[in-house]
């Protein structure tokens, strides 16, 4: 057995300008990506805040694990009042995580050892402390600088009406009114989720080239793609209506309109004219799945996160039909599909599979609501089987492969989410998922900042987490991490032998069963018994022991008949 070292692993030397290789320039059509939230990641300077030290340090355990490319979560200098996703400056490192000059060599030593890096851009809205925000406050209503923005006066006669009674995607209002400078009320301002957050005039040329500078700032820095955020929101129906109860294809004011594809196929013509494959990857939260394959077509973005299926509950019909769903929208317009079980947003797998309705909504979020654990990381460990057989693209939470519970106990005063805050309390949050990951050792804070420094993770890390550090995983064959790891490389050969060769096997209603090609074989189990596999069937990996060569309830086998699949 060979484990990899937990110590600290000293970053290469710089190499020279960082590109990624040319030699396969279909890598995303298959790849594993793993999403960092640098922040609870890993904490190189010992303050208990993760960041781009840490990360370089763990870079081993990354491709130990056997990833193709690293997603980060906004690295720049923000005020973290969305944690991160409120940039004060798109080219910039926030000097919590680090320099630019370490996101260069991250992205150079990760190359190194054959791992990509995409970054996250966010171009629906800005900080509240960017300049151009700061300029447009100070300009006042008619000037050149507040057209970056959705400035408008109020409704009623002293403009104390919101121009619209549009909804914050984190609930409340989506309109804030300014105070002149003489101290009246002044215009109001549009911002899809917090005031902090203003949302950028996409009909403006100033917006639009500033991004596509910003995308030439990252690939010229050898990033090897984008993740694009809130990427169907950006176009906004200027007559500002209300949202139709009903709204029909492209009718929803502030989203999924169709001038979209046109950004998207400018932002596609700059990857496109870098060598080594540079990918657009859409964070689309569409409800229509054909309109969401739109985005997909071959002069617009490379891929899209596969929402509807991380939301649907662990039952075999749901998930079938999605499958089927995925496969056939994404068919037509020949881009692979992506497989994701959760992220920095939504509610860990362990615990969300372990409840009785299983099923993901942010309207529906609740504290308090009970899960059964040892039932959740069952399922989570027959599902990350599940999605790692799928064809297409296979994104990973940090701390998935650890098999992290959510933390539904942080204390209030610590919490940051806005989410939280602006339902009222009602909504737990975000935090939850974000917590610090658990490296080594038996007590927080677990590995997460060097030992000598004595401080405490910016989250608490629950004290029973000992036995899901990395080094605990790391010596148990058991384990989540374990069963990461062997899939990893499993599906790195399968996606070699048939990257996209997918049939349905006759199965019981509540299993699902498929061959990828002519020798592969993913069976899950989602019946309340033991189940028998197809005959003859060599076991390559299993989610839960065998009983008496049968598959139990709640898990994911992969068979070949073969040697090699
Ligand atoms: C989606 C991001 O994933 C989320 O974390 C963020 O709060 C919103 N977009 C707004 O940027």
């Amino acid at each position: 057995m060979n484990l990899p070292s937990l110590a600290d692993e000293a970053p290469a030397e710089p190499t020279g300008t960082p590109s990624p290789s040319d030699d396969d320039p279909l890598w995303w059509r298959s790849a594993t990506i793993y999403q960092i939230y640098p922040r609870s990641f890993a904490d190189g300077s010992g303050d208990g805040i993760g960041d781009l030290a840490g990360v370089r340090r763990r870079l081993g355990y990354l491709k130990d694990l056997g990833v193709d490319a690293i997603w980060f979560t906004p690295w720049y200098a923000s005020p973290l009042a969305d944690g991160g996703y409120d940039v004060a400056d798109y080219t910039s490192i926030d000097p919590r995580f680090g320099t630019l000059e370490e996101a260069e060599a991250l992205i150079r030593d990760a190359l190194a050892v054959g791992i990509r890096t995409i970054v996250d851009i966010v171009p629906n809205h800005i900080s509240d402390q960017h300049p151009w925000f700061q300029a447009a406050l100070a300009a006042g209503p008619g000037s050149p600088e507040r057209g970056r923005f959705w400035f408008h006066p109020g409704k009623g006669r002293d403009g104390a009406g919101m121009p619209t009674r549009w909804e914050s995607n984190f609930s409340g209002e989506t309109w804030t009114r300014t105070t002149n400078a003489d101290g009246t009320p002044g215009e109001w301002y549009l911002h899809l989720f917090t005031p902090r957050q203003p949302d950028l005039n996409w009909n403006h040329p100033d917006v639009r080239r500033m991004h596509e500078d910003v995308l030439r700032f990252w690939f010229d820095r050898g990033v090897g793609g984008v993740r694009i955020d809130s990427a169907a929101l950006l176009v906004k129906d200027d007559a500002l209506p209300e949202v139709p109860e009903q709204p029909g294809p492209g009718e929803h004011p502030t989203q999924d309109r169709d001038e979209l594809h046109d950004i998207y196929r400018d932002w596609r013509a700059i990857a496109d004219s870098y060598p080594g494959a540079r990918v657009l990857v859409g964070e689309l939260w569409l409800p229509d799945i054909d309109r969401f394959a739109k985005y997909l077509r071959k002069d617009e973005l490379h891929t899209a996160f596969n929402f509807d299926f991380l939301a649907r509950p662990w039952d075999a019909g749901q998930l079938r039909q999605s499958i089927d769903a995925t496969l056939r929208a994404h068919a037509p317009v020949d881009a692979p599909s992506t497989w994701v079980l959760s992220n920095h947003d939504v509610t860990r797998p362990v615990t969300r599979y372990g409840r009785e309705d299983s099923s993901f909504a942010f309207a529906k979020k609740r504290a308090g609501t009970p899960t059964d654990l040892a039932v959740g990381t069952r399922r989570a460990r027959a599902a990350a089987l599940l999605t790692a057989a799928l064809p297409g693209a296979l994104y990973i939470y940090q701390g998935d492969e650890l098999g992290l519970p959510e933390v539904e106990d942080l204390p209030e005063e610590l919490l940051e989410d806005p989410m939280h805050f602006r339902s009222g309390g009602v909504d737990p949050g975000r935090d939850g998922c974000r917590v610090p990951l658990p490296w080594s050792g038996v007590r927080p804070p677990f590995g997460f900042s060097p030992a000598e420094a004595g401080s405490e993770p910016w989250l608490p890390q629950p004290a029973d987490w000992a036995r899901l550090t990395v080094q605990a995983q790391q010596a148990d064959p058991s384990s989540m991490l374990w069963l990461y790891k062997q899939a990893l490389r499993i599906r790195k050969t399968l996606n070699r032998a048939s990257a996209t060769a997918f049939s349905w096997r006759e199965s019981a209603p509540d299993v699902l069963a498929f061959d990828r090609g002519a020798h592969f074989v993913s069976v899950t189990n989602l019946s309340p018994h033991s189940i028998e596999l197809p005959d003859s069937a060599g076991i390559l990996l299993a989610s839960s022991p065998l009983e008496n060569g049968k598959l139990p309830s709640d898990s994911t086998a992969w068979l070949t008949d073969t040697a090699t699949i």
